[in-house]
């Protein structure tokens, strides 16, 4: 049994945690920097890096308290080293790297979409691959064969905003404020997801993308004649709508038989998009697996997680592993076309 300690820090929360090989979770920790960000409506990268700077060393302390562990009982330390803003990616990295010369352990440069996409696992270790995921983040919106660790194949990706980005713009239109998912989908049960008619970009297109640009666009120009509540439920459903006709798409094109479908990311914290994909599932005859919601969205449990995974092949890194702004989980996928592309 191996002992992982995980640091995450690449986007506005800061967090570090220790899970055990076979998936126990001995301590997680967690600090949001909602209130530093929302007098600007969205994440500020240095304001961002400033608090990981101040924060993970606690978080780190804390986690190791209520494990009741020393950082000497610790086997590998894991720390995201990207894709995310650069500045913040650099801090937990930077930090990780500094532990793990100190108390002269391996360390684990885990892949922030790694994270995700092996934190079902955490919660279901039943769960076999090949598995089909739909990876809905904030900088994500992608559909993966997770063939094993490290192995990725990218069957879809989107074209322009990631789902969990039409999210938060949506409700930045809607006047819902900061963080925007979780805003959207309050509003969004007291009202009509008929209400106002949206378009669902690329649905029962020949191609397996995503695009949630115009949609956005489109709730933009209607802003002023639909109430707050119908139109978080009507953008809402359209973007149930893409994420399920996109799934399907993929489902009845792959060729190897995934062992189930899964979500994740933060908008896999989503209701609806839950509910969508498991009736989705069962259509197919297939599992569905969600992991639960406080890991779907960025936590240091997760990247503890790939980090056991990692360790256990033996793939650890050295220390002068370079933090990436960056870094598609495969990049063997072609490049698609579009403005503001998503790795
Ligand atoms: N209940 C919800 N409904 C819809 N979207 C949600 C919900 N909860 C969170 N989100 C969205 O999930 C996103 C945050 O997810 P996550 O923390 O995984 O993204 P990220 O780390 O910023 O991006 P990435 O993982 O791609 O680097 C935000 O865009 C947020 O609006
Ligand atoms: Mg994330």
């Amino acid at each position: 049994m191996a002992l992982i300690l995980g640091l995450e820090s690449s986007c506005d929360e800061t967090a570090a945690a220790l899970v055990e090989s076979d998936g126990t979770i001995r301590a997680h920790k967690l600090a949001r920097q909602e209130e530093a960000h929302r007098p600007y409506g969205g994440v500020v990268p240095e304001i961002a890096a400033r608090a990981h700077v101040e924060m993970l060393g606690p978080l780190v302390e804390a986690a190791l308290e209520e494990a009741g562990v020393t950082l000497d009982q610790v086997d590998a330390i894991a720390a995201t080293a990207g894709p995310g803003l650069i500045g913040g990616v650099m801090v937990g990295l930077v930090t990780g790297k500094a532990l793990a010369l100190a108390a002269n352990k391996p360390l684990v440069a885990v892949n922030h979409l790694e994270g995700h996409a092996l934190s079902p696992r955490l919660g279901d270790q039943s769960l076999e691959f090949p598995y089909l995921l739909l990876l809905v983040s904030g900088g994500h919106c992608q559909l993966l064969l997770v063939e094993g660790v490290s192995r990725y194949r990218r069957l879809a990706t989107t074209i322009d905003d990631a789902a969990g980005e039409a999210f938060d713009k949506t409700a930045k239109l809607l006047g819902l404020g900061f963080p925007g998912g979780p805003a959207v989908e309050q509003a969004a049960m007291r009202g009509n997801p008929r209400a106002v008619p949206l378009p669902r970009p690329l649905v029962g297109s020949g191609e397996p993308h995503f695009s949630f640009a115009g949609l956005k666009s489109a709730v933009a120009r209607a802003v002023n004649d639909y109430s707050a509540e119908d139109l978080a439920a009507s953008f809402q459903q359209a973007v149930v709508d893409c994420l399920v006709d996109r799934t399907r798409r993929a489902l009845t094109s792959v060729t190897v038989q995934p062992s189930a479908l899964v979500v994740a990311g933060g908008v896999a914290a989503n209701k609806a998009v839950r509910g969508a994909l498991e009736t989705l599932a069962a259509e197919h005859a297939l599992r569905f697996v969600a992991p639960p919601l406080w890991l779907c969205t960025d936590n240091a449990a997760m990247i503890a997680w790939a980090g056991a995974e990692r360790f256990a092949q033996g793939l650890t890194d050295p220390l002068d592993t370079p933090a990436r702004a960056r870094w598609p989980l495969d990049p063997d996928a072609e490049k698609v076309r579009g403005a503001g592309v998503k790795a």
